[in-house]
């Protein structure tokens, strides 16, 4: 498995990471137990030494609970998210208590004395003002508790806004239909040395290529508020422009999609969302193990077959 370094941290993780939040069974519908531990013993076995979770995954935080307890700790880096508050209206609270008492809650789930990376978990542009959330951070990280910090951005100028409090790390949404907020960043990442978690990779599946235009999704899988039938029809239109640059190296759509995301040496790493040890091996499989993942006249035939199908990448 290929590492990258996680921007100014000092960290260096594979650059494909384990996601957490399909496996809860919150995100796409439930997953057998026996599965979550599967693919996360997958995982390893594999390689990943990158995981993505956040203390609503599960109930009660069952997902950070299962990484604590099967995760070899030496080897690992847990990236977690925290912020968002289920027993309360607005949910979202970052002020420096509630993230304090939710640290505490996390760290002891995952069992480690260090929390490698806390990210703010969606904060809106707002939560940035309050001096306090982001000294109770750095305290964290003088004192060891944690390595490093960010923000899991929702949008460009969530993410502009973290990297002017000096955050270590972003995930944001990135894939190869919405790309354009991740693009206007380049430089400032690179400029402030801010490490970037790609998710999304796959567009919620929808750049696997295995859908019809037709497909339907029921509650609780997230994908049934996301597309109206018409949006999803021109969506599974666009995936043309993938299908064009099936060949060679890159034998699915699949494998294209995370490979133009790999392709991107400002991401630190693409954070996988399979729901089962199956979706893992494939994805790992598809990714490639080193640059180019997509050679230069595939990625253009890419970029030109997006432009050509009215992708935009928002
Ligand atoms: N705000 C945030 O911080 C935030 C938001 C979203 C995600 N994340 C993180 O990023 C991770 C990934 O996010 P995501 O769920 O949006 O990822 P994604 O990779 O875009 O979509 C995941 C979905 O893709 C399909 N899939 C996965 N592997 C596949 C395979 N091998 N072949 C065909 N289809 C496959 C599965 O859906 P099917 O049911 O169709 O098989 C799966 O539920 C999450 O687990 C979480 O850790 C963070």
């Amino acid at each position: 498995m290929r590492k990258r370094q996680l921007g100014k941290t000092g960290l260096e993780v594979s650059e494909l990471a384990l996601g957490t939040w399909g496996l809860s069974g919150d995100a796409y519908g439930s997953v057998p137990d026996i599965e979550v531990d599967r693919t996360i013993d997958r995982a390893v076995a594999l390689g990943i030494t990158l995981f993505d979770t956040a203390d609503v995954y599960g109930e009660g935080g069952a997902m950070e609970r299962k990484l604590g307890k099967r995760l070899p700790a030496q080897r690992t880096v847990v990236a977690t998210k925290l912020g968002t508050n289920l027993d309360s209206y607005p949910e979202k609270s970052f002020t420096s208590e509630y993230l304090y008492m939710a640290f505490e809650r996390s760290q002891e789930r995952l069992k480690r004395d260090c929390v490698d990376i806390v990210l703010l978990h969606n904060p809106s542009l707002k939560s940035f003002d309050d001096d306090e959330t982001f000294g109770l951070l750095k305290r964290l990280k003088d004192e060891a508790r944690i390595r490093a910090w960010g923000v899991a951005a929702g949008n460009y100028a969530v993410a502009e806004r973290a990297i002017e409090r000096g955050c270590d790390v972003l995930e944001m949404a990135y894939n190869c239909f919405f790309f354009r907020d991740v693009k206007r960043l380049g430089l400032k990442l690179r400029s402030e040395g801010v490490a970037l978690f790609a998710r999304s990779v796959l567009s919620y599946g929808l750049l696997a290529g295995h859908w019809t235009s037709e497909r339907e999704f029921y509650p609780p899988d997230h994908r049934a508020d996301r597309w109206n039938a018409e949006e999803l029809k021109r969506r599974v239109e666009q995936l043309d422009a993938l299908r064009a640059c099936v060949g060679g190296p890159a034998p699915t759509m699949r494998s294209v999609a995370l490979r133009y995301v790999l392709q991107n040496e400002r991401v630190s790493a693409a954070v996988l969302g399979p729901r089962n040890s199956t979706q893992l091996d494939q994805l790992v499989r598809d990714a490639g193990r080193m640059p180019p993942y997509l050679a230069p006249p595939t990625m253009a035939k890419l970029e030109a077959g997006l432009l050509a199908n009215g992708v935009t990448g928002e």
